[in-house]
């Protein structure tokens, strides 16, 4: 079925219609740049404009950087604090006029990547993180998600491993490949040890450049490969969770 994936991200809000049987975008990204400060009404008002710019009458998929339950903004490390605890599918819904699915961005990339990426056809525990703004992380076992891990959020000689580790680490703080490389090895040493997965995708830009840091990662247990879908994971995935019956679809 064909339904309208959105990803808000840090930086910018991405729109695509996708093909949901073949995880495929139907036609061009429309982005937007995310609204500074990134409070709940002018983003609900850029969502509005990538819905009414694909024309979209179907169903709606929308992720967000933080803890999403039940329709609900829990947590935003990265974006304004006005969306603690708000109804954001409610929000989504009455400025778009469709029905509309919220969940957690790299809830949305690991189901996407788990079913039509690196992880299709694959059983077992996969570990999606994602690096960009933040650290996102999902993990999926034998194609069931299980949302909301915040693992970014992880403390590693205490300090939040996305403070140190992140993609906006690497440029807030000037480090080279080779040096944010080894901040994100000491990390994936760490979710290796706690979480014993069978496979580890790195996702979000970084996921396009993999020749800059991947060289420098090595786990005893665990392969550790970039997102097929690169940054396209989050829309595809978006539009997954919001085929009917809502919920199915992030199976992957
Ligand atoms: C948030 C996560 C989000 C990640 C990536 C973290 O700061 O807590 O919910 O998935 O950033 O955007």
């Amino acid at each position: 079925m064909n339904v309208l994936g959105i990803d808000i991200g840090g930086s910018g809000i991405k729109g695509a219609p996708v093909d949901t049987e073949a995880g495929t975008l139907l036609g061009e990204r429309f982005r937007i740049p995310t609204p500074s400060p990134s409070e709940p009404a002018p983003v609900a008002e850029v969502v509005r404009q990538i819905v009414d710019h694909f024309s979209w009458t179907g169903p709606v998929g929308v992720t967000f950087p933080g803890v999403v339950a039940d329709g609900v903004t829990r947590t935003a490390a990265n974006v304004d604090r006005a969306w603690i605890g708000l109804d954001a599918r409610k929000l989504f819904t009455e400025a778009t006029g469709r029905e509309v699915v919220v969940l957690n961005d790299a809830d949305a990339a690991g189901v996407a990547e788990a079913r039509f990426g690196t992880g299709r056809g694959r059983k077992g525990l996969i570990l999606m993180l994602t690096f960009g703004t933040g650290i996102g992380s999902a993990l999926i076992m034998d194609g069931v998600l299980v949302p909301n891990t915040e693992f970014g959020h992880l403390e590693i000689d205490g300090h939040e491993a996305e403070h140190r580790a992140s993609d906006h680490a690497r440029e807030k703080h000037d480090l080279s490949w080779d040096k944010w490389a080894h901040r994100v090895q000491e990390y994936l040493e760490h979710v290796e040890m706690l979480l014993s997965p069978s496979l580890i995708v790195i996702g979000g830009g970084v996921s396009k450049k993999p020749e800059r840091f991947l060289p420098h990662i090595h786990l005893p247990n665990t392969p550790v490969v970039t997102a097929a879908l690169q940054n396209n994971a989050g829309i595809i995935g978006a539009a997954l969770a919001a085929v009917p019956p809502v919920g199915a679809g992030v199976r992957a």
